[in-house]
Order: structure tokens, then C-alpha cells, then sequence
């Protein structure tokens, strides 16, 4: 770890150039309990959602973001899709402020920036045929009817959905989970997007249909140049189909960098232990497993400092008082005292 370079680095700094989306200390706190619990002694509190993150993605990139349950995954998916204005902070995109688009503008954005949901089950509705699901988005778009039925049976090849006609009249519950993530994405994709959030595409899947979809996924990327946030609590999955990995814990960025190498050598405390977790087969590494207990992270009340340190085997004084900033370590930012002293 000789290479530690203390610095005030940003990760906003990571990629200057060709920035497509831009994440400025950006945070999203929730005040939830209601006037009834407060009446029973609940009263309300903040949940500390996504708590100051920075970072950008270039045109093109395809970045995992990872991390646990409840840790703000979803939440910074939902912000750069302005589906909910930030607590604070600022998110660029294409050099626009999210918080200053509206009308036109806005409509433009939502045609360039699209989301594929997680669970292709709720994602369409069972009383709409295939056909009508996907031709939703493009009647919203105003494109001129004449055009439409090509629109659809393009978006369908694209993700490799083959006699694409068969499946224009059935309705959802008639596909299977594969076919119907399909759908999905293809309903995602059918604008030509130049952003793709997908959460956690594929865990409502069968396991034996996951490698297909996301296969779909890295093609589609690749070949429409697409800029694309994957989240995602598996880094096996992240690892599949991100050059870019952001670890996520509590609400704040811990470590960002490059995925195999953090994979190979992953610094954060908290990465490593997400990272032993995984039977990623390496015969050539073997991760010494960090024992961080499985104290659930409570996002009303994170520690002081460093919001790990109360599960952090490495903890020590400076880490409660003092939260650390990002570090450059070679291509990654990692936000921990050990790599800052
Ligand atoms: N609308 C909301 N109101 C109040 N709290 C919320 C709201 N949305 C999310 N939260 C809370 O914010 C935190 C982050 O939630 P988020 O859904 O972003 O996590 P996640 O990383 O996507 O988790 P998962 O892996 O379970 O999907 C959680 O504690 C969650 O309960
Ligand atoms: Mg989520």
C-alpha cells in the first residue's frame, strides 16, 4: 500500500473529461414517523438515504454500484433519473443541472435517461399486450404512428428477442421472466437512451436465465455506446458487466474504482469483506475474510466519522471523530484513515 497518495481528491475529479452525468456532494435524507407515532412517543426522525456523494460518469462508461440493502443504492438510482429532487447537492447531465430542467428540457431528459426496473413482473401491465407496453413510450414521444411497429420489432432484436411478432398480442403473465426482462429492456431502449440505470435487472430472474439477460444487457451497452449505472448487491454480477465498480455503505461512497482491480485487492474494509464474501473463484488470490459481524447499518442513527466504524475490525480513535475524505490509491478513490495518514 506504499502507493498511497494522500490528496483532497474528489471522485468528481476521477474522469474530467466527457463527463455525462456529474454527482456533486449530493444527499437524500428522508424525515419519516408520523404526528400518530409521535403522539406514542416515535417521534420523527431522518434517514440519512444517500449522505454527500460525489462522483462522474464518462460517456460510455458502465459503472456497478454496489453495496447491502437499505445502503442508498436505489435512492442515487432514483436521483440521477430525477424521479426525486436531492436533500442537496447537484447532478449534472450532458453539462444541464437536473434541478433546472423542465418542460422541453425535461422531456428531452426523460427520453435520454431511462430506468429498467427490477422486477419485470410489476414492471408491465398484465392488462396490456406486449405490443401496447411497448408502444407506450414512443405514443408519449409523439412519434408519428407510421413509424411505430418498426420502432417496436428494432427494439425487440435488439435484445435478442427472436420472431419478435409473436409476442406483440400476448400479455405478460403468457411470457416467461427471461422473455419478459426482455420486454423490459427493450421498453427502456426502444427511445434510444444515452443513460440506462437498471436495478438489480435480473435478481427477481431464475438463475438459469440470468447469463442470457445480462448478456443482453453488455451487448446492447456496447453496441448503443451507452452510458449505464448497474446496481446490484452481487459482485459476481457487477463484475459481469461493469469496468467500474462504486462501493456503497450507509449512505456514502467507501470505495470507487477500476472492478477488477478491486476485486483483486480490494482496500476499504468494508469492500474487503464484501469481497470475501463472494466465491469469486481465484485460485491465484486468497482474501484474508474481515470479520464484520452482521449489526444490520441503521441509516437513522449512522455513527460518528466514519459510518463503518462501529463494524470495522480496523477502527480506531481518529475514525469516530473524524469522517474520512477520498484518497487516490492508484486508479481508486477508497474513503478510509488507514490509506489518509
Ligand atoms: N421514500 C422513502 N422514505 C423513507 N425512507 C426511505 C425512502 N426510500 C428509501 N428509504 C430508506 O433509505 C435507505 C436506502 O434505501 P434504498 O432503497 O436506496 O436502498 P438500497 O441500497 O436500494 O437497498 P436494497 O438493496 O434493499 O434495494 C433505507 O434505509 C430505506 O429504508
Ligand atoms: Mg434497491
Amino acid at each position: 500500500m506504499n502507493d498511497t497518495v494522500p490528496t483532497d481528491v474528489t471522485a468528481s475529479d476521477a474522469s474530467a473529461e466527457k463527463a455525462l452525468v456529474t454527482v456533486e456532494n449530493v444527499r437524500m435524507h428522508f424525515r419519516v414517523g408520523s404526528p400518530l407515532a409521535a403522539l406514542v412517543g416515535g417521534g420523527a426522525s431522518v434517514v440519512k438515504a444517500v449522505d454527500g456523494i460525489d462522483f462522474q460518469l464518462r460517456q460510455g462508461e458502465s459503472v456497478g454500484l454496489l453495496g447491502e440493502s437499505g445502503c442508498g443504492k436505489t435512492t442515487t438510482g432514483r436521483l440521477l433519473l430525477k424521479l426525486m429532487e436531492p436533500t442537496a447537492g447537484r447532478i449534472g447531465f450532458d453539462n444541464q443541472n437536473l434541478a433546472d430542467l423542465s418542460g422541453a428540457a425535461l422531456s428531452a431528459f426523460r427520453r435520454k435517461a431511462q430506468l429498467i426496473f427490477q422486477n419485470p413482473f410489476e414492471a408491465l401491465n398484465p392488462r396490456f399486450t406486449i405490443a401496447r407496453a411497448l408502444n407506450e413510450p414512443i405514443a408519449n414521444a409523439k412519434v408519428p404512428i407510421g413509424e411505430r411497429k418498426e420502432l417496436i420489432i428494432r427494439a425487440m432484436e435488439l435484445v435478442r428477442l427472436s420472431d419478435p411478432e409473436q409476442y406483440l398480442d400476448r400479455y405478460p403473465h403468457q411470457l416467461s421472466g427471461g422473455q419478459l426482462q426482455r420486454i423490459v429492456m427493450a421498453r427502456a431502449l426502444i427511445l434510444e437512451p444515452s443513460f440506462i440505470v437498471a436495478d438489480e435487472p435480473v435478481s427477481m430472474l431464475d438463475v438459469s436465465v440470468r447469463a442470457g439477460v445480462l448478456n443482453v444487457f453488455r451487448d446492447v451497452r456496447e453496441k448503443l455506446g451507452l452510458t449505464a449505472i448497474y446496481i446490484s448487491h452481487d459482485l459476481a454480477l457487477v463484475r459481469y458487466v461493469c469496468q467500474r465498480t462504486i462501493v456503497m455503505y450507509l449512505g456514502r461512497i467507501v470505495e470507487d474504482g477500476p472492478t477488477e482491480e478491486i476485486v483483486r485487492e480490494p482496500l476499504h474494509p468494508y469492500t474487503k469483506a464484501l469481497v470475501a464474501a463472494v466465491p469469486i473463484p481465484r485460485p491465484d488470490q486468497s482474501h484474508e475474510p474481515l470479520p464484520i459481524g452482521r449489526g444490520a447499518p441503521d441509516a437513522r442513527n449512522p455513527p460518528s466519522g466514519c459510518s463503518f466504524r462501529d463494524r470495522c475490525p480496523l477502527a480506531h480513535e481518529r475514525c469516530a471523530i473524524e469522517m474520512p475524505a477520498p484518497t487516490r490509491v492508484g486508479e481508486r478513490l477508497v474513503h478510509c484513515h488507514i490509506y489518509d495518514e
